[in-house]
């Protein structure tokens, strides 16, 4: 597939877009962590901040990435700094419209390594993922760049363009591990008790 160009149709207006004060952590079963997002095309002021947003949501909740749909917005953008214990020593990275090559050629081998998702808080898992990928994506600058990774950054991309496909780590895994976290899920699954407060 080509990148979208601006005046898709695909792309959604600036009323669509959110402010940045309206984006919080989505935890599953949230609906929106199950939804395909829509291109979102150049950024503008309000992109980047709500980009600034996602890194400080990221942060607050020590991950390595964050994808626009865990946050409540649908659009195709997610950021990562895989230095987590010195994010300050760390890259940050903005990938927005990202788009992964698919050749075999341009793919390292499958390797298995456990992941955890901030929106599926104490849940880890063996997860399948290319050990090597090459990906065009557009910067927060507007700027479009392509990127060859390896190891934890591959990892972490591979795992984010999946939620701005709707997929989650548990689509990704077999029934055994399914079985192992049924009851982890079930307690997410709760409604949430609104206003408690307790000792
Ligand atoms: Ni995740």
């Amino acid at each position: 597939m080509s990148s979208p160009s601006p005046n898709s149709p695909d792309l959604p207006s600036s009323a669509d877009i959110p402010g940045p004060e309206q984006l919080h952590l989505r935890v599953y079963p949230d609906p929106f962590l199950h939804r395909a997002c829509r291109a979102l095309g150049p950024p503008d002021d309000n992109v980047r901040a709500c980009i600034d947003r996602m890194f400080q949501l990221m942060y607050e909740h020590r991950g390595i990435g964050l994808a626009a749909p865990q946050v409540g917005w649908n659009a195709r953008v997610f950021v990562l700094n895989v230095n987590v214990d010195m994010p300050e020593e760390g890259r940050e990275w903005t990938f927005i419209d990202p788009q992964i090559d698919v050749a075999p050629e341009s793919r390292g081998a499958l390797e298995t390594g456990e992941e955890g998702c901030l929106s599926l808080p104490g849940i880890r898992l063996d997860v399948d993922r290319h050990s090597t990928i090459t990906i065009r994506a557009t910067g927060s600058d507007g700027e479009p760049f392509e990127l060859q990774a390896d190891g934890l950054l591959a990892r972490c991309i591979q795992h984010e363009i999946d939620h701005l496909d709707g997929i989650l780590i548990l689509g990704r895994v077999s029934a055994d591990q399914k079985v192992a976290i049924k009851g982890a899920l079930r307690e997410l699954e709760q409604p949430r008790q609104q206003g408690e407060c307790g000792p």
